[in-house]
C-alpha cells in the first residue's frame, strides 16, 4: 500500500504537487523539524565546501538548501528546484526574511529543465523519487553538474519499515471506499524503497560509484503532532477534505485508537527508516 497517489504523467505530477505543495507550506514549521536530521545527513554526504555552487533537488520550501547554504557559505551557491509554486514561493520568502546571501530558487521541473554544467554537488532530501521518467531524470541531472560532481540524496525505503505511513492507512481503510494501493516502483514517495532498483537507475543513467546505505531516524512527535502527520499531511488528507464530518470522526478515532500504542508519555518516538544514496558524475 502507498501513501502516495502514483501520478503518470509530467503533467499529473505538476498537478499533484501543485495541490501538496500547499499542504506542505499550511505544515512547514513541523515538516522541517521532523526532518532537520536528514537534511544533516545529505548534506555531510555530498562533502560541501565553502565557495562551492550545490543544486538541491525537489527542494520544497527550502530547508536543505539552507542546511547547504551554511557550507557553502557567502562566497558559495546553494541553488533549490522544485516544481511546486507555492513551496517555491515560500522558500524564496524565507531566503528573504533570513537575509540568505548565494541561495536562490528555481521553479522547474528538474527531470526536463535544461541545466548548465555548473554545480559541484546535487542534493536531495526526498526530493527525487517522483519522476515520471527517472532515468531520464538521473541523466538530465548529471549535466547540471562539473566533471567532478557529486550527488547525495534521502528517499524513503518500504512503507512497511515506516510504521507513520501505514498505520494510519490500516486504521482507516476499513471505513473508507478507497485508500491508494502501493504501486510497486510507481512514482511517489516510496519509488526508491528497492535499493537494486535505484542502483540500476542510476548506473543506466550514467552514474558511477553508487553507494547505498541505511539512513534511520527517530522523529519524537507529540500525540498532535502524529495525528497532523497521518491525517492532514499524508493521504488522507486528499481522501478526507471532502468527506462529511460524521466520517471525518470516525477515522480521527480509529487512527487515534491506532496510533495510541506508539504514544509514551505525551510522545512518540517514530522510526523514518530512509536510505541515504551517493554517486559521481
Ligand atoms: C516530499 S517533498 C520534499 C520537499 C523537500 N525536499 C523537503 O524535504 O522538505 C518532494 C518535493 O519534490 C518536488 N518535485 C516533485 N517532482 C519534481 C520535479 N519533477 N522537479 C522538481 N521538483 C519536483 C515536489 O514539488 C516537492 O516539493
Amino acid at each position: 500500500m502507498s501513501t502516495t497517489p502514483a501520478p503518470v504523467s509530467e503533467r499529473d505530477m505538476a498537478a499533484y504537487w501543485d495541490r501538496a505543495g500547499r499542504v506542505w507550506v499550511e505544515h512547514q514549521v513541523l515538516l522541517d523539524r521532523i526532518m532537520a536530521p536528514i537534511a544533516e545527513a545529505v548534506v555531510e554526504a555530498a562533502g560541501l565546501a565553502n565557495g562551492e555552487a550545490v543544486l538541491d533537488v525537489g527542494c520544497g520550501s527550502g530547508a536543505t538548501t539552507f542546511a547547504a547554504a551554511w557550507r557553502t557559505g557567502p562566497t558559495g551557491r546553494a541553488v533549490g528546484v522544485d516544481i511546486s509554486p507555492a513551496l517555491v514561493e515560500l522558500a524564496r520568502r524565507r531566503a528573504g526574511e533570513d537575509g540568505l546571501e548565494g541561495v536562490e530558487f528555481l521553479l522547474a521541473d528538474a527531470q526536463a529543465h535544461a541545466f548548465k554544467a555548473e554545480y559541484d554537488a546535487i542534493v536531495s532530501r526526498f526530493g527525487v523519487m517522483f519522476f515520471p521518467d527517472p532515468v531520464a531524470a538521473f541523466a538530465n541531472l548529471r549535466t547540471a553538474l562539473k566533471p567532478s560532481g557529486r550527488l547525495a540524496f534521502a528517499a524513503w525505503r518500504s512503507p512497511e519499515e515506516n510504521p507513520l505511513a501505514l498505520v494510519p492507512l490500516h486504521a482507516a481503510a476499513p471505513l473508507l471506499p478507497e485508500i491508494p494501493k502501493f504501486e510497486k516502483d510507481a512514482p511517489g514517495r516510496f519509488a526508491f524503497a528497492d535499493a537494486e532498483r535505484v542502483r540500476s537507475i542510476l548506473e543506466t543513467s550514467g552514474w558511477r560509484g553508487v553507494e547505498i546505505a541505511p539512513l534511520d531516524v527517530t522523529n519524537p512527535l507529540s500525540f498532535d503532532e502524529l495525528m497532523t502527520m497521518s491525517l492532514r499531511v499524508g493521504p488522507l488528507n486528499p481522501i478526507l477534505k471532502d468527506a462529511d464530518e460524521d466520517l471525518r470522526d470516525t477515522v480521527w478515532d480509529a487512527v487515534a485508537i491506532a496510533l495510541e500504542p506508539y504514544v509514551k508519555e505525551g510522545v512518540a518516538q517514530m522510526a523514518s527508516a530512509c536510505w541515504l544514496v551517493t554517486a559521481k558524475a
